[in-house]
């Protein structure tokens, strides 16, 4: 049986040279014979009736090879999902939202079809855009994970002595991955090849033969490397479709890469949300009652519930808890996941609530959340598949020097120092999936459908095998990106070490046995299939969830309950007399199970941090409030963070643990860890630096100056 087995070794990237040679071909790389340049015409208004598309200045121009409206295209059935929307754009002349695919431009070049594009005239009839906040609010449709109650809310309060009552806010964000979404689509007769910017192309398939009728079979999608995602390529969007669909109107291969003003409205975005807190505490702080109603935004027809309720579920003992989702509908596009959803927003609210009531209870932050440590799942009472929180919580809090932080000095220069902490976690997503190990007498092979998606997932597979097989992990090549190859499971939800880590461990165990029956058992891999006189031997690996489950996010059909945990730590530089918000250190320690290679997670966690940063003080989305349309159109004025903005002292560690529950390989999933609860540690900050809180993401200058 599996030994415990501490962290892996720092193992440099396999896939970084075919970035720094430009070796890695991305979607839009591809360019097969004879392939037409697609540009879509977007609907000029938010809200209105679709009257005419007026190409004929477009179609005479040099290289426009013609410009496709509603009557040109097939008509789609309804969508299933992962489908991000049901009804395809086209389907008819309401117009939901600005930027609504009405027409698509095919050129020879790439700059024919965008002259095209700017010579089509869209005629329409402009009606009252929904703006954000005055939408029409419905219960989110679902099950227990939009809908819960447990134990008497109203009597915890009724019996508390502290009641936290708090709304937070955030603001809409685009991911905006450096690679804008695009596909490039081939039929061969009825066969259709795709190269798509993905983060789970063998999901595209269902979607994509339910679109057009095909067989399964006759769908393959092509997608190594992937530029970004940060969930903007989780789910199948409609450009995917229309190439495919230009393509066979055209017959022949389109190229449709999105415009980076495209990007804004053709693809989701982090909803706006607004979420409420109750806290009922007694006067020790610790938690009777836990309320929190979350209202998210969703368009018009499509819906995105962001369940971020999911948080006031499984993080505290809280004998009383009543969640509760909304979404409102507005004249804007689909949102979706993006990068730490669910718990990321989730934790913005409750652990702002937590900070509020540690204040009101006259406690350290730290010491309220000890207080509330749930031992068990506070949902249904399952025991941790493993729990390092209080670890991470006690050796966070010694690296930051966290109970001493007070005795530092509290100015700095013009900037007033404030300290902030916060809870972090996630449930461990698990999908199922396939892996193929081939062991040749000179390296092996690691066949599975994952994506470089930059996190080092090729890396961390080629170690996996390699340990599994006791070789060097430099004579694994891996193969990837193909659904040709073994189905895993997306490359997003933090999931892909957990399973398809676990799918390439069982792979090459299954090796290893066929070794032993050949009479190879303990040998040296390579010596053995030489002694057996073999070229290659291939193993495969499954990684299945019970009850032969497509998703769980929390271990559901096991005895435990399955989470990542970890906490942090930061210091915030504030200017009084201009509000401006400085990230001075942050300390995260994580609890996530095994931690396969240190210098991916690290960067994964790194990043996470620099992201929340991001969330919490600079990014926002905003509808233009006359016309109803992102305001933006590309990203001159779309603050991220840049180098500038990050100190280096971004100190990341893990809690040493092996989760034997979690998956084959020890492993609970990382990769989105390290963006939650950030936000919430930042608002901390700056209210002990000021004594202003913010509950208003993004907290800008003006915000602070106004508190
Ligand atoms: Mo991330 S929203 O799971 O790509």
């Amino acid at each position: 049986m599996t030994a415990f087995r501490a962290a892996g070794p720092a193992m440099p990237r396999v896939e970084g040279p075919l970035k720094l040679t430009g070796a890695a071909r991305y979607a839009a790389d591809h360019h097969p014979d004879g392939v037409l340049h697609a540009v879509l015409v977007g609907a000029p208004v938010a809200a209105g009736r679709l009257r005419g598309v007026d190409a004929a200045a477009a179609r005479v121009l040099p290289g426009v090879l013609a410009v496709l409206t509603a009557a040109d295209l097939p008509s789609f059935p309804e969508l299933p999902p992962p489908s991000a929307v049901r009804v395809m754009p086209f389907s008819d002349d309401r117009i939901d939202f600005e930027g609504q695919p009405v027409a698509i431009v095919l050129g020879e070049s790439v700059e024919a079809a965008e002259a095209g594009r700017a010579a089509v005239v869209v005629h329409c009839e402009r009606g009252t855009p929904v703006l954000l906040g005055h939408g029409r609010r419905e219960p989110a449709m679902g099950g227990d994970e939009v809908v819960f109650d447990k134990g008497d809310v109203d009597a915890a309060r009724a019996g508390a002595a502290i009641r936290i009552e708090q709304t937070y806010l955030q603001a809409p964000r685009h991911h905006h991955p450096m690679e804008t979404s695009g596909t490039v689509a081939q039929w061969d007769g009825g066969q259709l090849t795709l190269w798509d910017a993905v983060q789970a192309s063998s999901t595209v398939i269902p979607v994509v033969s339910a679109a057009f009728g095909v067989d399964a079979a006759n769908v393959r999608v092509v997608a190594r490397h992937t530029g970004g995602g940060f969930g903007a390529k989780g789910y199948i969007w409609p450009h995917e479709i229309l190439a495919a669909a230009a393509a066979r109107v055209a017959g022949r291969p389109v190229k449709l890469h999105l415009r980076r003003s495209d990007q804004f409205s053709s693809v989701g975005y982090q909803p706006w949300m607004e979420q409420t807190i109750r806290l009922a505490a007694d006067a020790g702080g610790v938690l009777l009652g836990i309320e929190h109603v979350v209202v998210n935004n969703a368009g018009l027809v499509d819906t995105h519930v962001e369940p971020a309720t999911e948080a006031s579920k499984s993080l505290y003992a809280a004998p009383a808890i009543r969640l509760r989702q909304l979404i409102e509908r507005v004249s804007l596009n689909v949102p979706t996941a993006m990068r730490a959803p669910v718990e990321g927003p989730g934790l913005w609210a409750l652990e702002s609530a937590m900070n509020e009531l540690a204040e009101a209870a006259g406690l350290d932050p730290l010491d309220v959340r000890l207080a509330n440590f749930a031992e068990t799942s506070p949902a249904d009472g399952r025991p941790w598949s493993g729990n390092g929180l209080r670890d991470a919580y006690e050796e966070g809090a010694r690296r930051y020097g966290w109970r001493s932080r007070h005795e530092r000095p509290r100015r700095d220069g013009p900037w007033a120092i404030g300290h902030g902490m916060a809870t972090c976690t996630m449930g461990s997503f698990r999908f199922p999936g396939a892996a193929r190990v081939r062991l040749h007498r000179d390296g092996a092979v690691v066949e599975a459908n994952v994506h470089d998606i930059g996190t080092g997932v090729q890396t961390v597979l080629s170690q996996i095998a390699a340990e599994e097989l006791g070789i060097p992990a430099e004579r694994v090549d891996m193969r990837w990106g193909d659904t040709d190859l073994p189905r895993t499971g997306p490359t997003y939800g933090s999931s892909t070490t957990v399973g398809t880590g676990s799918a390439v461990a069982a792979a090459a165990r299954d090796v290893t046995k066929q070794l032993a029956e050949l009479g190879q058992a303990g040998r040296d891999p390579f010596e053995a299939l030489d002694r057996a006189g073999i070229d290659e031997l291939a193993g495969d690996g499954t990684f299945a969830l019970p009850g032969g489950a497509e998703f769980s996010a929390d271990g559901a059909g096991t005895p435990y309950a399955m989470r990542t945990w970890g906490a942090i730590f930061v210091e915030v530089g504030v200017d009084p007399d201009f509000g401006l918000l400085r990230l001075r250190r942050a300390v995260g320690v994580y609890s996530a199970g095994r931690i396969v290679n240190p210098v991916t997670a690290r960067a994964q966690m790194t990043g996470g941090i620099i992201w929340g940063w991001g969330k919490a003080t600079m990014e926002e989305s905003d509808q233009e409030p006359v016309h109803g349309r992102w305001l933006a159109k590309n990203l001159s004025n779309v603050a991220v963070p840049v180098n500038a903005d990050i100190p280096a002292d971004i100190d990341v560690s893990f809690v040493d643990e092996y989760d034997e529950a979690a998956s084959l390989i020890g492993a609970r999933g990382i990769g989105e860890l390290g963006a939650t609860g950030v936000d919430a540690a930042v608002a901390a900050a700056v209210h002990d630096a000021t004594g202003v809180r913010v509950r208003d993401l993004p907290i800008l200058p003006w915000k602070v100056l106004a508190g």
